[in-house]
């Protein structure tokens, strides 16, 4: 008989986004007369910049002609925005990273779910608590851990953010191979200084361990002391994957681009020891799995490289940043700790109460919605994450109520 993957049913029953539209529909269905606000979903709201449309627009035209129709491109993706992104990303910030090094996809949730089968079933994790969901829910479909005890998961190392840290984990003191780490991060909005990523970068060179550093926020980060790259730590060639998303960068969500860097320096051993170009396992992943992302969405990514494109994307996350301060300042004026907002979309907020508490009570007094912290992990209890994708009009009025309700 058909049988299944077990580790699936080791999976939490419900995801947590599915937990917040339940108990928000059941509100509207209950008050249709009361407008909701959402800050919780981290989507972005406003429109592509106009450089991407009109990008799009010519791409579109060129599939039309014979003459300049394009069919399958590399799964790899297509050169011209491979070198600009080895160009703008990396070089202009001193860090060496070749064209093909680069491996364009759809989105950065499938290359963070999936790199991880590239890597052998035994290995020991590091993930951080609170975390965005998919590094742990692919590892437990991919049987690397346990069942899930007291909401978590047995043979995971749980780097855990909490005030006390400021939010960023320092280096545990075992060893583990796989590690994720997240900055800016979602959710807590918190980033990692230079002198944070070199310790982690130096644990894994002692470790021989592997970093997948996500950087899909990495276009907000406004303080320049602080790294927008892995690889701008020395070393990190060896021991880093990098990902990157054009969806909050440039309002990608729905149209979908994002990249992942592999250096050809990073190897990793089989079970007698003999060490193995990672590169050249995830180029088979890839181009054995993937068919590369459709051309005029490469043409409109390539477009944000432009001169004007780097204008219209900065005042685009500058834009959501000025959403941030206000969400910040709000929320301190009301006495809650918070960080994040400066160089992140995301204000986390230590509420001081249970996380879900605090959801139905923004929901019901001031029908606006957060995300509960406990959602993403055990250290997310007390914590709410409050979203900066919405117009300044949203905000605004998020914000009036929520002082109104906690009055
Ligand atoms: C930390 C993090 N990584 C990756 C992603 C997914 O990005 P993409 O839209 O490229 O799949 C998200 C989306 O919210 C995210 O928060």
């Amino acid at each position: 008989m058909i049988r299944i993957n077990e580790n699936y049913t080791k999976l939490k029953a419900s995801y947590l986004f599915a937990d917040i539209a339940r108990r928000v529909n059941a509100f509207v269905a209950a008050n249709p007369a009361k407008p909701v606000i959402r800050l919780g979903i981290g989507d972005v709201t406003e429109p592509l910049p106009p450089v991407c449309v009109d990008a799009l627009h010519a791409a579109t035209d060129e599939m039309s002609r014979r003459a300049t129709f394009k069919g399958y491109g590399p799964e790899q993706g297509y050169a011209f925005l491979r070198e600009a992104i080895a160009q703008h990303d990396y070089a202009a910030r001193g860090c060496v990273i070749e064209p093909d090094e680069i491996f364009v996809s759809d989105g950065s949730k499938c290359d963070c779910g999936n790199i991880q089968e590239i890597f052998a079933a035994d290995l020991r994790l590091a993930i951080p608590d609170p975390v965005y969901p998919v590094y742990v829910d692919t590892n437990v479909m991919a049987g690397r851990t346990g069942a899930n005890v007291d909401g978590r998961y047995e043979g995971i190392t749980y780097l855990e953010c909490t005030p006390a840290n400021h939010y960023v984990p320092a280096v545990p003191s075992v060893a583990t191979d796989l590690i994720y780490l997240c900055f800016p991060n979602n959710p807590t909005g918190a980033v990692a200084t230079k002198a944070q990523l070199a310790a982690w970068v130096d644990y894994a060179r002692k470790n021989r361990a592997i970093i997948l550093f996500d950087s899909a926020y990495e276009a907000y980060i406004r303080d320049p002391q602080i790294p927008r790259s892995i690889y701008e730590i020395e070393g990190a060639r060896d021991v880093a994957i990098e990902f990157r998303s054009f969806s909050k960068t440039a309002g990608f969500t729905g149209t979908r681009c994002a990249y992942t860097v592999v250096p050809k320096t990073l190897m990793a051993a089989d079970a007698a020891g003999q060490t193995h170009p990672v590169h050249a396992l995830w180029n088979r992943r890839h181009t054995t799995k993937f068919n590369g992302v459709a051309y005029p969405i490469q043409k409109a990514a390539a477009a944000i490289f432009s001169d004007e494109g780097q204008r219209q994307t900065r005042a685009l996350t500058d834009f959501y940043l000025g959403n941030a301060k206000l969400v910040r300042e709000a929320m301190t004026q009301l006495g809650f700790a918070s960080i994040g907002g400066d160089n992140a979309p995301y204000i986390w907020v230590n509420t001081g109460r249970d996380s879900w508490e605090f959801f139905d009570l923004l929901l019901n007094r001031a029908q606006v919605v957060c995300t509960p912290g406990a959602g993403f992990g055990k250290c997310g209890e007390g914590h709410v994450r409050i979203s900066a994708f919405n117009s300044r009009e949203n905000v605004e009025a998020a914000l009036t109520r929520i002082a109104a309700a906690l009055r």
